[in-house]
């Protein structure tokens, strides 16, 4: 198994590998593969910290991480958002979920982003290293309940004189 910077030509693939992913996800609306189209049409969108999973020449993981703001009163934040995770039903549960968004942490490292957030399960992503917004002292501006909007800093101590709201969705 081996995990790279996703191409162009993978595009096809991790559409499939997105909805098919999805379809056995907590929470869905069954669109994560067209999201992932929109991002990467957005002003957010960083190639480089797009990731793929393959194992012997078939797509089995995908992840990205695009660009997002805190607001504070001083102006804009910049973080990284988490989204979409997704791993191929046959290989779960053998930490490629774990390897793919620590693959695009380093990268992300060596552009100078600091901190990471997400809308997910905190059952999962806390194994990780997740915490939830607020105990960083991030409010949440979204109608998704706190709980469930977690962040992370890859650089010690990054978010501790940031204060302000993050708008997810
Ligand atoms: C969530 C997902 C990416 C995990 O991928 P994975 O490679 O199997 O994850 P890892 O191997 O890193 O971790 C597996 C562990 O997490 C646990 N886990 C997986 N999904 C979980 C969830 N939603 N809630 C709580 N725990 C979860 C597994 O039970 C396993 O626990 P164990 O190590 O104690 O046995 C994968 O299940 C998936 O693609 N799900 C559908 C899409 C989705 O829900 N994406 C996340 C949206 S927030």
């Amino acid at each position: 198994m081996e995990i790279r910077q996703a191409t162009k030509a993978d595009y096809p693939a991790i559409y499939d590998l997105v909805q098919q992913a999805f379809k056995t996800a907590q929470v869905s609306d069954g669109t994560e593969q067209e999201f992932v189209e929109e991002l990467r049409k957005g002003s957010g969108f960083l190639p480089e910290l797009e990731f793929v999973a393959e194992d012997k020449g078939k797509l089995i993981g995908h992840v990205m991480l695009t660009k997002r703001g805190i607001e504070t009163t001083e102006g804009e934040h910049g973080v990284l958002l988490l989204a979409p995770l997704s791993v191929a039903f046959d290989y779960r549960n053998q930490g490629i979920g774990g390897k793919l968004m620590q693959a695009a942490f380093d990268k992300a490292l060596t552009l100078e982003h600091s901190a990471v957030f997400l809308v997910g399960n905190p059952d999962y992503y806390k194994r990780y290293g997740f915490q939830s917004a607020a105990d960083l002292g991030i409010a949440n501006g979204s109608e998704i309940p706190d709980e469930f909007i977690l962040g992370i800093q890859l650089v010690p101590d990054a978010l501790k004189e940031v204060t302000g709201t993050l708008y997810i969705e």
